[in-house]
């Protein structure tokens, strides 16, 4: 289907906490909530990033998400409920204390949990695992949203499979132009990086995917420590050994650089040649003397991840429509909000191809 896509625009006042009633009435959201009763799907602001939603549990509408994207129809999808009640409707069993207690801190906002899922749900929706993942997001259009729909959405980020997430509608509409019928338009996403997915279904829970809610904050609730990254890799992408797709990645070629070392940083540089563009903390392009000051992107300030999981994505679509050879990008220390930071742009990078 070809479409005309639409972007609507949210009054930014309207987007606070308290103002869903008054959201509900705009144009965007009745139209939003229209077209997704109709099994149609629509994108849409979340505090994360821009999200792709459709009826989570009306199989056609959840295939059209798949077929925008060009998602594989092995990687399964967040289920995005406005109120706990629905929660009970897609998962099958009970919630565990561990479970309440982490929706108690957490809920609304960028933390996703895994259930087994009821018969409610496709099989599409879950790419036919016996669990569902669960998350109740905190951006007001898209709490309002999926009030309008009446029903639970299943949302993807919003970008072409494969490409960096969209943070902001122009993203999403450079993206998937001509196969939506409408974009809502909230303005930048605030944290910029998707939700944490986690699995508390075994008595050692295991973080799936990190996100916008970091190790440490999970551990003060859980009072354990939460092992294992390795299983990270394995377990997002299920049955997809190795990694088998790309993720997160413009098409120039991407690859990380050490931090802190401003002098090595300009010897690659020199030493390859090519058109390149360096994404550096705020404190290492302080250090660097002998390179085009055009060719510097700062990433902001090592001391602040916030800033910088706000920015990498836009900045890694911006580049890309530049005529660069290589994108740099400086490793973080993987602490706080920097771990997932640093698991999107390793899976962004290419293999080294130039160093
Ligand atoms: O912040 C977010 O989570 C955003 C916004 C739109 O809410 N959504 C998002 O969705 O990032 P997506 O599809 O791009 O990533 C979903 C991740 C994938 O890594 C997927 O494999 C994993 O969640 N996932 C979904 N269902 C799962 C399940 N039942 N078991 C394990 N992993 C699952
Ligand atoms: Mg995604």
């Amino acid at each position: 289907m070809n479409y005309n896509t639409e972007i609507v625009k949210i009054d930014s006042r309207l987007i606070k906490p308290n103002l869903i009633k008054q959201l509900k009435n705009t144009q965007a959201l009745i139209k939003g909530g229209q077209f997704l009763r109709q099994g149609e799907v629509v994108a849409f602001p979340t505090e994360t990033v821009y999200g792709l939603g459709a009826d989570a549990t009306d199989s056609k509408a959840v295939n059209r998400i798949f077929e925008a994207k060009g998602r594989p129809q092995d990687n399964p999808l967040i289920v995005h409920v406005s109120k706990i009640k629905q929660v009970q409707e897609i998962i099958s069993g009970g919630m565990t204390a561990t479970v309440r207690k982490l929706i108690k801190a957490f809920w609304p906002g960028p933390l996703t949990l895994i259930f087994p899922v009821s018969d409610r749900i496709p099989r599409i929706t879950t790419a036919g695992l016996d669990t569902v993942a669960v998350r109740m997001p905190q951006h007001p259009v898209a709490l309002a949203l999926i009030e309008c729909a009446r029903v639970p959405l299943a949302a993807p980020s919003a970008n072409s499979s494969g490409y960096p997430s969209p943070t902001l509608a122009q993203h999403v509409y450079h993206d998937l132009k001509g196969k939506i019928p409408l974009i809502i338009d909230g303005g930048q996403c605030q944290i910029g990086l998707e939700s944490t997915v986690i699995d508390v279904r075994d008595i050692k829970p295991v973080i799936l995917r990190p996100g916008g809610v970091t190790r440490e904050e999970l551990e003060v609730v859980l009072g354990s420590v939460i092992e294992n990254r390795i299983a990270v890799d394995k377990r997002e992408t299920p049955s997809a050994p190795g990694m088998k797709y790309r993720h997160y990645s413009p098409v120039t070629p991407l690859q990380l650089i050490e931090r802190n070392d401003p002098g090595k940083i300009e010897q690659i540089v020199k030493k390859t040649g090519k058109k390149i563009a360096l994404v550096v903390t705020d404190e290492t392009a302080g250090g660097l003397k002998d390179i085009r000051r055009d060719t510097i992107i700062k990433m902001g300030s090592r001391k602040n991840p916030e800033e910088i999981a706000q920015q990498i994505f836009s900045i890694l679509r911006k580049l890309d429509q530049e005529d660069y050879d290589l994108i740099l990008v400086e490793k973080l220390e993987p602490q706080g909000l920097a771990e997932a930071i640093m698991n999107r742009l390793h899976k962004a990078a290419t293999n080294s191809i130039y160093f």
